[in-house]
């Protein structure tokens, strides 16, 4: 097994971050430093140490936590509320975020000890599905979301992105939605909206570029007021969870993952 395999797999971290603990020289094999992430090791025989401590292996941990719009997908921060403030201290050891949501965008966020499950989910050329469900200031007419789902350039020297599919939800004027729109991004008392175009819809895309999801409706001429993730891969955000609690998955949830 290649040596950053093994390094995430027995929760040292990502594999992003064990390749740079690797290549600062922090791990040994056998009582010898190596610095090549994917040296090939057995890992049954091998003795792997990081940081002058055997590493061997640790149990893994999956949380589903339902993150409210106002906290920050980060383990600290001098201003803001971070998602760890929403866990118990004791579950918090080892994990870390299975990528990110802004601030204001509410739902489904994993987190784990499992670098592993981190690589397949994260890594681009894997394609996992994520889900989005949006409200957004303006209309899609069907030119609009051809371009959303072949792909859209959303930013100076990026490339388009890669085929997404959208399903359109509601469509409509703001104030006949005002009650059921919870939106963080808007001063919805402000009666200037209310004859303005709404539509609300699920954007499932495949990468993970800033913002992506703001930006492609942004390049579809609408402006994002509401953003929840609804799933990831086979995951899909508990709906009884209420906002800002988490919970371990079942495994059956965790089998869907790495289906
Ligand atoms: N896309 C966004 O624009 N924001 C998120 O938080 C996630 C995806």
């Amino acid at each position: 097994m290649r040596l950053d395999k093994f390094l995430a797999q027995s929760s040292i971290g990502r594999r992003r971050t064990v390749r740079i603990y690797v290549k600062e020289g922090l791990v040994k094999v056998n009582g010898k430093v190596v610095t090549e992430p994917a040296m090939e090791i057995r890992e049954n025989t091998d003795v792997i140490e990081y940081n002058g401590k055997l590493v061997t292996y640790t149990e893994k941990v999956y949380y589903m936590f339902n993150k409210p719009a106002g906290c920050i997908t980060a383990r600290k921060d001098a201003v803001n509320q971070t998602v760890f403030d929403f866990f118990d201290d004791a579950d918090t050891m080892g994990i870390f975020h299975v990528g990110r949501l802004d601030k204001d965008t509410e739902g489904l966020l994993l987190l784990t000890n499992d670098g592993e499950l981190e690589h397949k989910l994260m890594y681009p050329q894997n394609h996992v599905q994520k889900t989005y469900f949006f409200w957004a200031l303006g209309s899609l007419d069907e030119v609009r979301r051809k371009q959303l789902e072949h792909g859209i350039y959303i930013g100076k020297d990026e490339a388009q992105t890669k085929p997404a599919k959208l399903k359109i939800h509601k469509y409509g004027l703001f104030n006949e939605f005002k009650n059921e729109i919870s939106c963080g991004n808007l001063n919805i008392k402000d009666s200037g909206y209310y004859n303005q175009p709404v539509v609300s819809g699920y954007l499932t895309i495949t990468e993970g570029r800033k913002h992506q999801v703001k930006r492609m409706l942004k390049a579809a001429g609408c402006y994002v007021i509401y953003l929840k993730r609804i799933s990831i891969g086979g995951l899909t955000l508990d709906e009884s969870l209420e906002k800002g609690k988490y919970r371990p998955l079942t495994q059956a949830e965790i089998q869907k993952l790495f289906r």
